[in-house]
């Protein structure tokens, strides 16, 4: 893979997600279905690749627990998206690592998950695994949870 390096990555609104969550997770459906619980939170982090001054993936992280995990401080992982043009460059990899980066500032103990059964790999390739049997969530097919301890 050509991994590209003219990169930046920054924190950004929730409605700012929307640019890549629509067309990639969200296609077809309003704009409104964009919208997350908890989107707003104070404790909610989205973080935004930029390439060329355009954004390009997001990523979510909500302080949430998972009855599954023991750890106290649990962050969930939504919302991760690289736009179809861009996708195979490495930002998914980039972005990846700097949320867990900025979990861990936040003493995040543990990321966790609902994957796409089609983007499984992706996720273990940087050291996710799958916990449970899979389940369907409606309208979007087959997910395992996943999860990384920090
Ligand atoms: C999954 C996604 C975020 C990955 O982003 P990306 O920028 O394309 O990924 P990268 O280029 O950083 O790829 C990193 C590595 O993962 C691999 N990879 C990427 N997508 C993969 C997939 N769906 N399945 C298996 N491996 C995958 C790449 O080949 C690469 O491997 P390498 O380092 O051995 O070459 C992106 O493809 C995407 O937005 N997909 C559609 C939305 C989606 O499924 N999101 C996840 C919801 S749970």
């Amino acid at each position: 893979m050509k991994k590209e390096s003219n990169y930046t990555i920054k924190q950004i609104s929730s409605v700012k997600t929307y640019i890549v969550r629509h067309p990639v997770l969200r296609e077809g459906r309003p704009i409104e279905d964009c919208a997350f619980d908890n989107d707003d939170l104070e404790t909610t982090l989205h973080f935004g690749l930029y390439t060329n001054n355009d954004l390009v993936g997001v990523a979510t992280f909500l302080l949430n627990n998972n009855q599954l995990f023991s750890e106290t401080n649990q962050y969930q992982l939504r919302g991760m998206g690289v736009l179809k043009s861009h996708q195979g460059f490495g930002f998914g990899d980039s972005l990846l690592q700097y949320g867990e980066q900025q979990i861990k500032l936040k003493d995040g103990a543990l990321i966790w998950f609902n994957a796409r059964e089609i983007a499984i790999g992706f996720y273990e390739k940087n050291n996710y695994q799958t916990i449970g049997d899979s389940f369907e969530i409606k309208g979007v097919g087959k997910h395992y949870v996943m999860y990384k301890k920090l």
